[in-house]
């Protein structure tokens, strides 16, 4: 499907955003529209799109009905957003994903591949799809949106914490690979973050992730602060960057002490 809306880029910076319909994707969006950004909003939620570039203003965006999982579609939007964009990228953001908990034998061989297909392959697609246009950008760079789950992985989230490590691993193999084109690679390690994303998930099948997070007093950090933190790495320097400061107490002490922090995690789980 052809990008819609007519707005241009017109020299502006550029940045594809999946799953920027919601949550993290469309805060970030919103923080570098402020920024003067022409944004590439893509997604599955066709209402979502429409109200996204709404909030940042049809002459700043274009729409794509794009699902990551699919390598034409990929290949048809990205088409689509550089005739708006001149054949310019600067940064990909793949942040499209989705998280379903409980048990791994209890996850059925849907949800199993749902997280895998969007989750990893999604990226792995996306990467594929915009190499030529990001070594055309001069000082493009690839933005992947995994989670403190990449870091420690919890129980009862086996599949979408494999999916999580898989994108902190993908992400430091191509930022070697992609030294040799100039093109700069970027890995966003969240802890929980308020967004729809968490009335979606679940630990167990009573109730959802919001609620038990509250039940246990689990910190859940703004959205704004994820968007933020992809825009200093944007303007700054390091592949990972761990965000919320539970994820930074997290990673430091899971580089000291890793049996600790599994076990203490293992029991967090245990009792939601
Ligand atoms: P969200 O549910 O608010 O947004 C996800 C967006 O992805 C939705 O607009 C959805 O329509 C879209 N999407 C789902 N499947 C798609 C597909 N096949 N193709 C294209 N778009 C698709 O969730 P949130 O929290 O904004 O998640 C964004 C990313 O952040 C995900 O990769 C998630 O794993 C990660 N993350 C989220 C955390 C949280 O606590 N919310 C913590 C750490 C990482």
């Amino acid at each position: 499907m052809a990008a819609s809306g007519r707005a241009r880029a017109d020299g502006r910076r550029t940045i594809f955003i999946t799953g920027g319909a919601s949550g993290i994707g469309l805060a970030t969006a919103k923080r570098f529209s402020r920024e003067g950004w022409f944004v590439g909003f893509a997604d599955i939620d066709a209402k979502g799109l429409m109200a996204a570039l709404e909030a940042i203003g049809a002459a700043n965006g274009s729409t794509h009905r794009l699902d990551v999982r699919h390598r034409s579609a990929w290949r048809a939007e990205l088409a689509a957003f550089a005739k708006l964009t001149d054949g310019r990228l600067d940064v990909l953001l793949n942040n499209a994903g989705l998280a379903r908990g409980g048990y791994l034998e209890a996850q059925s061989a849907e949800e199993v591949d749902l997280q895998i297909d969007v989750n990893l392959k999604g990226v792995l697609n996306g990467c594929q799809a915009a190499f030529d246009l990001l070594c055309a950008t001069p000082g493009a760079m690839v933005v992947n949106v995994a989670s403190v789950a990449g870091v420690v992985a919890p129980p009862r989230m086996a599949v979408y914490a494999a999916t999580k490590f898989a994108v902190r691993g993908l992400s430091e193999a191509l930022e070697a690979e992609y030294a040799r084109v100039g093109v700069g690679v970027r890995c966003i390690l969240p802890w929980f973050i308020d967004t729809p994303l968490l009335d979606k998930a679940r630990f167990s099948g009573n109730e959802d992730l919001r609620v038990s997070l509250r039940h246990q007093k689990v910190p859940v950090y703004p959205v704004e602060e994820v968007a933020e933190a992809i825009w200093r790495s944007v303007h700054g320097k390091g592949l990972h960057h761990l965000v919320g400061g539970q994820a930074r107490r997290i990673g430091f002490l899971n580089r000291l002490a890793p049996a600790l922090v599994r076990n203490r995690l293992r029991r967090q789980v245990e009792e939601m």
